[in-house]
């Protein structure tokens, strides 16, 4: 009986395998992936091409990393996924800590999720309202970091259009507008309290600047769960859209959209199709839709080396499905190509970015560091693993080195703020100081 289960799982699996051959994907394939998202990269930094250009590589107004003088008292809102967090962080210089003093999380039900914009942000300002009341710091006016985790067209550090939701959202009246504005229009409407200057953060730049307060070679924010995304570090000589040629900028990359004027067609899967055309969205975030996995928690547990066919035959049940042995077995295969094929996509990826950072900077070697978060990344049994093999064979000339934020989008958004207003004090400073030597001129 036990040797017939076995040959039959042998079998089934060989002929599901056939079906999963497009989804193993060769070292030469992930090049060509990688050199096609290095040109679309270029498209979207420039000026008369970004229109056109699936990623859109969004200028964020973050023009430093962190350097340890920052100090203070924050607000952060944290809004990306089903829930939204409000904290209050303090930053402290003397220290060198980043201190979350308490947090408060709401939870988003899916009729605001898919309700008016002036319904979520009113929603939002009522629990920042209990919160600070909870804290007593309605009295204090606190600058704040708002970690918003879609595609915005950032127009200043507080000026930020969304350009689309994604992940499930779909507020009407939000597209186009400017996200700070509506936050700020629905605390009006309460008068209850007021907040200080607002910093707008997507979440892979508050995990680079969280990362970047510990480790000051962190470059590169990068997400992996719900969503999947990307910023970096770019020289602003190559953002052409924003005026200015010194130094750098962080480049929200927006990975997600990466093959959305078709140019993935070669590698998408029938699967893939079929994902895409159920979505809420079609025809939009495909690389984001290859990407992401359903149920991150479950193909985990699938996965998991020792206990995941007994997941697997647990998580078939709990769904209410008829299955055997030899069907726990199929989809743990199935299970196993998906991510692999997911944790390569991302590592070509990624590879681009830090052979980009490399060039640029017309470096041999580059050595850096990526800040990383996002539930795919972290509970995936062997997720990571693939991911750093793969990219040290993209980018063979990268030394990078892995760093798991700590609350990249609460205490991250803190530090974006913190960095923005030194570096307004720092030109404050500076002006002041120019005042004072043309009088001495005069
Ligand atoms: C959004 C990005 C975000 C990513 C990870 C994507 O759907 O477009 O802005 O960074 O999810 O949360």
């Amino acid at each position: 009986m036990l040797s017939w289960i076995v040959s039959k799982a042998a079998l089934v699996c060989y002929l599901v395998g056939k079906y999963l051959e497009p989804f193993s994907l060769s070292l030469e394939k992930l090049q060509e992936v990688s050199a096609q998202l290095q040109k679309d990269m270029t498209r979207g930094l420039g000026k008369h091409t970004h229109h056109r250009a699936s990623v859109k590589m969004l200028p964020t107004f973050v023009r430093a990393t962190p350097d340890g003088t920052e100090k203070g008292d924050f607000l952060a809102l944290d809004l990306g996924g089903t829930n939204f967090r409000v904290l209050h962080v303090r930053v402290m210089e003397e220290e060198q800590k980043v201190l979350k003093m308490d947090s408060q999380i709401c939870a988003i039900p899916r009729e605001i999720m898919l309700g008016t914009g002036e319904q979520l942000f009113d929603h939002i300002a009522e629990c920042l309202s209990e919160f600070l009341d909870s804290q007593k710091l309605k009295r204090q006016t606190l600058p704040l970091g708002f970690t918003f985790s879609f595609p915005c067209e950032q127009k200043e550090i507080d000026k930020s259009i969304l350009i689309r939701w994604t992940k499930g959202f779909n507020c009407s009246g939000v597209e186009g507008e400017d996200v700070v504005k509506l936050l700020k229009e629905a605390i009006h409407r309460r008068g209850d309290y007021d907040i200080g200057s607002v910093a707008m953060v997507n979440d892979t730049v508050g995990t680079m600047m969280s990362c970047g307060y510990w480790d000051r070679s962190c470059e590169i924010g990068m997400i992996i769960g719900t969503g999947t995304n990307a910023c970096y570090m770019e020289e602003m000589k190559n953002v052409k859209r924003v005026e200015g040629e010194d130094g750098r900028m962080c480049i929200n990359t927006e990975w997600g959209g990466f093959g959305d004027d078709g140019s993935l067609g070669d590698i998408l899967t029938e699967f893939d199709k079929v994902v895409d055309k159920t979505s809420i969205n079609p025809g939009v975030h495909i690389f984001e839709k290859m990407i992401r996995k359903f149920e991150t928690r479950f193909i985990s547990e699938i996965e998991e080396p020792d206990s995941g066919l007994e997941n697997a035959q647990q998580i078939l049940t709990k769904l209410n499905l008829k299955w055997d042995l030899v069907d726990a077995r199929v989809v743990r295969l199935v299970c196993d190509t998906i991510s692999s094929r997911s944790a390569r996509l991302c590592a070509a990826a990624l590879a681009t970015i830090a052979n980009r950072i490399r060039l640029n900077r017309g470096l041999d070697y580059l050595k850096t560091t990526v800040g990383v978060d996002g539930t795919v990344y972290r509970k995936h049994p062997n997720f990571s693993e693939e991911l750093q093999a793969a990219v040290r064979l993209l980018a063979p000339k990268c030394d990078i080195k892995f760093l798991v934020s700590e609350d990249g989008s609460g205490k991250g958004a803190a530090m974006v703020t913190a960095v923005a207003q030194r570096l307004a004090l720092q030109s404050r400073l500076l002006e002041d100081s120019d005042g004072e030597e043309n009088g001495e001129d005069e």
